[in-house]
């Protein structure tokens, strides 16, 4: 067995979480005794060769002092309007502890459930193929095109479609030129994957499951609690 590769996770965290509707943002959210970006924070930092985790919160976060002297692996930093301006955030920060081919894991917050199992096979395939990757789902649904008169326009054909999820996993220097480059081309990027692809980077799907979904309406909380075995459904 060759040496542990060596790994950074970064977790945008700046987000509002509208579609939650809490009155806190939905990562700083309480289930089973740890919030759900602590949640996501351990599961990062469980995985073989994760040498420290950057989070990006939003400049004006109260919760930034309880990370910042919580580990000596973990560090905060201050996120940007866009999903992608907090990673970009993030990886400024790393380029000045890692090195240029050190890999990045890039994981939501908003992902507490993700499992030891999932994010080992990530690391291990995107390792053995060179490149980069995220964990996905391959669609398991009929899915319809409709109009705005919500009228079946047309059923699409699933062969070949994926629901993408984090962790995403690229090399730093090359992830974060495809992300500024992307950027500066007003490409939208709702994903790291995004960008790489966009600048012609190999981009390698892992198969995922479905306890890794990102917790988005009130409702998931519950079956966030149900994956991460929370006997009372999270009710805090
Ligand atoms: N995120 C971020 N910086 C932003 C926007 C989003 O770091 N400017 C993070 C969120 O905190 C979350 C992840 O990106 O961990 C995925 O985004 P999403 O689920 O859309 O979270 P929010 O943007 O907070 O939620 P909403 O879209 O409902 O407002
Ligand atoms: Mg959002």
């Amino acid at each position: 067995m060759s040496e542990v590769a060596r790994c950074w996770g970064v977790i945008p965290a700046a987000g509002s979480g509208s579609r939650m509707g809490l009155s806190e943002p939905k990562q700083h959210r309480l289930l089973g005794g740890k919030t759900l970006l602590e949640h996501s924070l351990d599961a990062l930092l469980r995985l073989p060769g994760m040498l420290g985790v950057v989070i990006a919160l939003a400049a004006d976060d109260p919760r930034a002092s309880d990370f910042r002297d919580r580990d000596e692996r973990v560090h905060v930093v201050a996120g940007g309007v866009q999903r992608a301006d907090s990673v970009l955030a993030a990886l400024h920060f790393l380029q000045k502890i890692a090195y240029e081919d050190d890999w990045v894991l890039v994981h939501d917050a908003a992902r507490p459930c993700l499992s030891p199992a999932d994010g080992e096979r990530l690391v291990s395939e995107v390792l053995a193929h060179g490149g980069g990757g995220l964990l996905a789902e391959p669609l398991v649904d009929t899915l319809k095109r409709v109009g705005a008169d919500g009228l079946v326009q047309a059923t699409v054909d699933r062969r070949g479609l994926w629901r993408a999820q984090t962790p995403q996993m690229f090399p730093l220097l090359p992830l974060q030129q495809a992300l500024l480059a992307a950027l500066a081309a007003g490409v939208a990027v709702t994903d790291e994957a995004s960008a790489m692809e966009w600048g012609g980077h190999p981009v390698r799907v892992v198969s995922g499951s479905p306890r890794n979904f990102k917790v988005t309406v009130p409702g998931d909380l519950e079956l966030a609690a149900f994956y991460l075995g929370i006997a009372d459904g999270g009710r805090e």
